[in-house]
Parts: C-alpha cells; structure tokens; sequence
C-alpha cells in the first residue's frame, strides 16, 4: 500500500484533458505516416481494411486502455508494470515484468520519434528563411533532405543544423515535461492543438483551390476516396491497415494508459475516449489524407504521387511538399508562408505525441523508483539526448528504422496482444466492462463487449502470427539489409533497446521487493 493515497496529479479541466488526449494521438502518424501507407497500398483500396481495423482494434483498444489508466492511477500507478500487476490483483509476479514493455517501446518511440520531430522545427525555419526555394523538383529536394540527415554530409549547410534543432526540441521538451501534467502537458495541448487544427484548414483550403497541373485535386481525393473491395483478400494492405491504426490512435504502447491515469476515479472515459479516437481520425483522414496525397497527386499525377511515396517514409511529406509549395501560384512569400504552416503543424503534431510518449518513464520513476517529477523529466531528458545523438549520428545505417519497426510497429501488436489478454481473460471482461462504465457518460454499445473477449483478441492472433512469419523473423535475420556493413549498427541497436528492458526488470525486482517489505 506504499504508494496507494498519496495524491497524484491530475488534468485540470476536461477540455485540456480531451486537446491533450488528441494530441497524444494526432501527430507525425497522421500527416506524415498515413498518406505514405495510404498511397503505397492503393489509396482507396486501403481505406476499407483502415475502416474496418478501427471499428474491430482501435477503438475497442482505446477503451480498455482509458479503462486500465484509469484503473491503474486511482490506485497509484500511472504505468503499466503496475497496472498490470493490479489487472492479476497482484497475484502474479510475472505480469509487471511483462508491463516494462508499457515503459520502455514508448521510451523508445520517444527518443527516435523526438530527433524526427526536431526535422519539422529545422524545416520550418528554413521555410522562412526560403533555403530550399530554388530546388524545385523531387531530386534536388530529396538532396537537400538527405544532406540535412547526414550530419558528415554538408552540401546546404554543415551537420551542425540537424544537430543544433534536436538540441533545441529536447531542451524544450524537457522544459515542458517537468512542469507536470496541468501546468506543462495540458498547457501545450491548450496553446498547440488549435494552432495545429487552424493550420490544417488553411492549408486544406489551398490544396483544394489549386488549378490542376498534371492532375485536378478532384483526381487526388478520387484516388484516396475511391474504395476497392478486391484488397479484402490482400494480406499485406492488412497488415498495413492495422499497424497504422495502433501508431495513429497511440495504442498498443503505454502512453494512453499514463494519460488515463491522472484521471478521476468518476471521470467519463467511455465518451471522452470514444470522442478523441475519433477526433484522431477526423486529423488523420480528412486533414492528414486531404493535404499531403492530393497535393502530390495535383504535382505530380497519381502515378508520380505512387512512386514519391513508395521511396520512402518522408518522400511525399517532406520532398513532394517541398516541392509543391514552390510551385504554388503567386509570389514566392506566400509558398514560403505555406511551407511553414505545414512543417510547424507538423511539428507541433509531434511534440504533443513526444510528451505523450515520455510520459510513462517519466510516471515510472516518480511512483516506483521514487523520484521527484522534475528529476524524472530530466532524466528521460537526458536519456533522450543521449541516445538521441545515437540516431543523429548513425541515421544513414538505418538505426531509426530498426528501432521503428520494433518499438513502433511489430511491438504494439505483441504489446496489445498480451494487454486484452490480461483484460479481458484474467481481470475478467465483466468486471472490464463494469469498470468502464464506471461514471460513463455513454453506454457503449453492447456488441462490444463479445468483440473485446473474442474478435478483438483473434484479430490481434491472426495478425500477429502472420506478421512474424512474413516479417519479424526475416527482420531478425537482417534478411532485407542491402547494405552488409549497415549489420553491426543495427545490432548494436538493438542491443540499446535490449539493455532498457534489462535495466527495466532490475528496477521494477528492487522496487517490488522494497514495496512488498513496505507494506
Ligand atoms: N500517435 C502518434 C502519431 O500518430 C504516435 C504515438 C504513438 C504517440 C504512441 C504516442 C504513443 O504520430
């Protein structure tokens, strides 16, 4: 009972509570990662296993993770190694051992996703500043792009600038995180989600105005809206579908049951989780996909937009929308201003999505390790500088990649997996589902409460036994690296990611022990 009754923070007001919750979800995810997928899988075609994923995974998620913060926080812990260890009522030792992935793919996600974010601030400055204006097709932007990720490269500028703005985003997120929930996390969701949504609509208005060049922005929301049934039997659009709905809606990780934690024991989660999936998914599909693809395909046609993305991760939102903004009808200012809007929303999408991901290391080490808040934001800080500059550094061996596949990609469904279990099967679905109707300010439909102890849990089987036959074993094996000498720096990537869980079971044994002995 150490740390049961000691007052725990808590959201100052349910808009704050609902804009941060947003932009937990809203973020690179939506503009960046979801017109990349959505283009590289048909885009139509796409959009029905996206649908049908989000009905059958990501909002019963959402719930049963609102459910479990909240569960967790009014009973002092706000991450999931103690979250788990309530859901088996402390009766088994190993379910907080499992939960240290709940603290550490978000710890991950936080320090490579944070040198990303910090590319957004490094590209909006330097659309003020018109630096790229000039290289107005996709090779010499993708150049520049390039010459901005290699820091031992320096054709535009010296490596110092890639360098130089994540210093600045982890400062400042540092700066955000240790003044705690209300007064720093809640505060910039208040400042930045409208800036961010207003942003979003202007630059809508414009993508939607432009004259048509190889292609009409009719034929680019065509080619997004125009659904494919035939896809329903193509595994790999699944795939993709579904991995994008858990990196979108922030599930499968950690950071929503941290935010659900500093919940009231009374407070609704049934609407207000309900309402910002949604709210995530309104930015994603018609913000995120109405901007980026139909821009693309006005430039560069739908074939073009097609090839754009399929090159890369950042091709279509950094390198065509470069590219795009150049060519946009009157003088170069308002280009200039455009490419700003873009890349600060982009940015401002991403640091609400970094303090989110922080949040569950930070929440560890107040209330299991016993550190105060300001000195757990500096370390998580400092721990982000550190093993930032690991990614910094090696970007070109393709370090990100790997720690994106594993902590962002195949392990939320391995993380999901074993969370519905323990929900649904050893918490049990009935006590589940009266807990989240606890203080509801909506029933939730009653065919979910089958679909979270049933379909949910099969789907996610499915998946994941399909995805590690077709990709996570021939990923161990490195079986698709071109580059032999990129081996060595993937290893040791992944002997990082493997030391964190290490040093996550050695502090969770200590801190178990001590509780126990406590009590
Ligand atoms: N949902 C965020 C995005 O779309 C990423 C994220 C994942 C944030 C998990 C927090 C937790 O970019």
């Amino acid at each position: 009972m150490s740390v049961e009754g000691h007052a725990r923070e808590q959201w100052g007001t349910r808009i704050g509570l609902v804009l941060a919750m947003a932009g937990n979800a809203v973020g690179l995810g939506n503009f960046l990662r979801f017109p990349v997928q959505a283009a590289q899988n048909g885009g139509g075609t796409f959009m029905i296993p996206y649908f049908i994923s989000f009905l059958l995974l990501g909002i019963p998620m959402m719930w049963i993770e609102w459910g479990i913060g909240r569960y967790g926080g009014t009973h002092g812990h706000g991450s999931v190694p103690g979250m788990f260890d309530l859901l088996t009522d402390r009766k088994k030792p190993w379910a907080k051992y499992l939960g240290i992935l709940g603290v550490v793919m978000p710890l991950v996600v936080f320090i490579y996703y944070t040198y990303v974010v910090s590319w957004m601030m490094g590209f909006s400055f330097f659309s003020l500043t018109g630096d790229f204006f000039g290289l107005d097709n996709v090779d010499d932007m993708r150049d520049y792009l390039y010459s901005y990720q290699n820091i031992f490269e320096s054709s535009s500028h010296g490596g110092w600038v890639a360098l130089l703005f994540f210093l600045i985003t982890i400062s400042f997120l540092g700066w955000v995180l240790s003044r705690g929930i209300s007064a720093g996390i809640e505060k910039l969701a208040l400042i930045g989600m409208p800036i961010l949504f207003l942003f979003a609509f202007l630059l809508l208005a414009r993508v939607l105005t432009l004259p048509p060049v190889e292609a009409s922005p009719a034929e680019g929301l065509n080619f997004i809206w125009n659904p494919d049934w035939k896809s329903l039997g193509n595994a790999k659009v699944w795939l993709a579908a579904a991995g994008q709905m858990f990196f979108t809606l922030s599930v499968g990780m950690g950071s929503i049951q941290t935010y659900a934690s500093y919940l009231r024991k009374k407070d609704d989660v049934a609407l207000t989780g309900l309402s910002t999936a949604s709210t995530n998914e309104f930015a994603e599909v018609v913000l995120g996909g109405t901007i980026a693809i139909p821009a693309a395909v006005v430039f560069f046609g739908v074939a073009g937009a097609t090839a754009i993305a399929n090159r890369g991760s950042y091709d279509l939102g950094i390198v065509a929308m470069g590219v795009v903004f150049q060519g946009l009808p009157g003088p170069q200012i308002l280009g200039q201003l455009a490419a700003f809007l873009w890349f600060f929303l982009l940015f401002i999408a991403g640091v609400t999505s970094c303090v989110a991901l922080a949040s569950p290391t930070i929440a560890f080490l107040q209330e299991e390790i016993g550190l105060t808040r300001r000195n757990a934001a500096r370390s998580v800080a400092g721990l982000g500088l550190l093993l930032g500059l690991f990614h910094v550094v090696f970007y070109q061996k393709g370090v990100l990649d790997e720690w994106d596949y594993w902590a962002g990609t195949f392990g939320l469904v391995v993380f999901a997996t074993i969370e519905i279990i323990l929900f649904s099967f050893v918490f049990g679905i009935d006590r589940g589902w009266e807990e989240l109707h606890e203080g509801a300010d909506i029933k939730i439909p009653r065919i979910y409460k089958p679909i979270m102890k049933w379909v949910t849990p099969l789907f996610l089987i499915t998946l994941l036994t399909w995805w590690t036959v077709t990709e996570a074993i021939p990923n161990v094996l490195m079986q698709g690296v071109t580059e032999a000498g990129d081996i060595p720096y993937l290893w040791l990537a992944r002997i990082l990611m493997i030391a964190l869980v290490v040093v996550g079971a050695i502090l969770i044994r200590r801190s178990w022990v001590h509780k126990t002995t406590n009590s």
